[in-house]
């Protein structure tokens, strides 16, 4: 008897993964350009802006839940100066401001700049507006276009970051992210890696705030927080985590009833996208975790289709390096994810690319000893993208063999990109470094979990008199 089910057993297991384990596939190509060195203070990718005071470090965030405001963030190092943005939807023709307000702080013995942070709300939807910050000859203009409405159809193109530091490995990413013609990044943590120098100099965080600039001021970035953002140095009297992150970054957390910014939520045109911090507490009865079951709660699929969680310890990823950090939060989360079919969770931290098939362990049973990840049609798509080109270098050690979970992995630099096509198409790739956008390494077609899975609804949707009919054959 027993046999017969563990020979059931098997071949079922058999079916369900013939095609998949034919197409696991672990690249062998690994090309570093440069070594993995920061690129020196004084190269042209980190210049100053010209003239008294100028602001500095520009870069734009969401500033609420739907995608009708931005927090524009920029630096001036002399003195305060306003905090002000004018703006306008005609270029050189303000006819707009916003009262911001600035901050600063120490690390040690590094003193910050005077760190500006101005809420521009009230925007229209899907429309291009010009911002101009600082005075006189020192004044800079930028732009950014809004997103469109929130909307089950809207398209919308999404690019992927994470582990960026600031090598000519990063600036290579950057570069090539910037020609993708992706919206807006999803950024999964570990920013400046300042934190590697003496004393955590906080001059790499300057550095980095130029580097980023030519993609920031134009273009949200929704930050996620990494290890590298922790910064907890008791030995340096620096004993309040995320310092230097805090003051930098903003979030839009109120907006989504979180008590932090260091998780939360926002809707942008069909996306629903769900931050959480892989180093604040999470576990059951913390605020992290109650927050998550609510805002899950809130999720409307008939709105935005598709969601997605940001976070950056990854939960399913195949390298040595790192191997099993995730693992408390998936036995915190994992089982949320797949009752609320998220679509994709993209994370970060180890320094290679990695997407997972359709899996769950919400099983996992310590006393029975059930515990391998199976085949699961609810659960999402891990994608590990932490191969911004840090200065820590790439993860070169995968566990072998491949597991069956994992359906492609390669030990490059490189970014993502997810555009939202539809209520039911999505179109991702992974572009390696030095193929660019041209040559996508990895790519797949995602339908959406709540939508493309469910004949009811998408029948419903086409002909609301055939509902009878529909509800018989989806109950089949
Ligand atoms: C912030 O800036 C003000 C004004 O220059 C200064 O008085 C204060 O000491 C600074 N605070 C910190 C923490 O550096
Ligand atoms: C875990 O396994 C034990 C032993 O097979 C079983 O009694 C128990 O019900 C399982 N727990 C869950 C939550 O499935
Ligand atoms: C959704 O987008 C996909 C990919 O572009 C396309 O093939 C499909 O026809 C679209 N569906 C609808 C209903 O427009
Ligand atoms: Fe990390």
């Amino acid at each position: 008897m027993e046999f017969r089910s563990i020979l059931l057993g098997f071949s079922l297991y058999l079916v369900y993964f013939v095609d998949i384990v034919i197409s696991r596939h672990t690249s062998s190509f690994v090309r570093s350009e440069w070594p993995s060195t920061d690129i020196p203070l004084d190269s042209e990718v980190f210049a100053v802006p010209k003239g008294y005071n100028a602001p500095e470090q520009v870069h734009i965030t969401q500033g609420d839940y739907d995608g009708k405001a931005v927090v524009i963030s920029w630096v001036t190092t002399s003195e305060p100066g306003k905090s002000e943005v004018l703006y306008s939807k005609e270029e050189h023709k303000y006819d707009r401001t916003a009262q911001g307000r600035y901050t600063n702080y120490t690390f040690y013995d590094y003193t910050s700049g005077y760190l500006h942070h101005c809420l521009v709300d009230d925007l229209e939807y899907d429309t291009k507006y010009y911002y101009k910050i600082g005075t006189g000859d020192s004044a800079r203009e930028f732009w950014f276009q809004t997103p469109p409405a929130v909307d089950p159809d809207a398209p919308y193109a999404f690019g992927i970051i994470g582990d960026l530091g600031q090598t000519y490995n990063s600036l290579s990413t950057l570069q090539h992210y910037m020609h993708s013609g992706a919206q807006s990044v999803l950024f999964v943590g570990d920013l400046s890696y300042s934190d590697r120098y003496e004393h955590n100099d906080g001059i790499r965080w300057d550095t980095w705030g130029r580097f980023i600039e030519r993609s920031a001021a134009y273009q949200p970035w929704i930050w996620t927080a990494g290890n590298h953002e922790i910064e907890y140095r008791p030995e340096l009297g620096e004993v309040a985590t995320f310092k230097p992150y805090l003051h930098r970054v903003t979030t839009p957390y109120l907006a989504s009833k979180s008590s932090s910014p260091m998780w939360y939520a926002v809707r942008r045109a069909s996306a629903h996208i769900i931050v959480l911090s892989s180093y604040s507490p999470f576990v059951k009865y913390t605020p992290q975790w109650w927050w998550l079951k609510g805002e899950l709660q809130q999720v409307d699929r008939e709105r935005t289709p598709w969601l997605i969680v940001l976070m950056h310890a990854p939960l399913y990823n195949s390298n040595e390096a790192h191997y099993m950090e995730g693992e408390s939060m998936r036995a915190a989360f994992e089982s949320w994810f797949v009752q609320y079919k998220v679509d994709i969770v993209f994370a970060g931290h180890v320094h290679a690319y990695e997407r997972s098939y359709r899996i769950s362990n919400i099983n996992y049973n310590v006393t029975s000893g059930n515990r391998y990840p199976v085949p699961d049609k609810c659960a999402p798509v891990y994608v590990t993208v932490g191969d911004g080109g840090n200065q820590e270098g790439l993860a070169l050690r995968f566990s072998d063999p491949q597991p069956d979970y994992s359906a492609f992995r390669e030990a490059s630099y490189g970014h993502s990109t997810l555009e939202l096509k539809n209520r039911t198409h999505a179109l991702y790739h992974w572009n390696r470094n030095d193929d660019g956008k041209q040559v996508p390494t990895d790519f797949v077609v995602f339908h959406n979990q709540y939508w493309a899975s469910n004949t009811r609804r998408r029948r419903l949707k086409k002909n609301h008199h055939s509902q009878r009919r529909d509800v018989f054959v989806a109950s089949l």
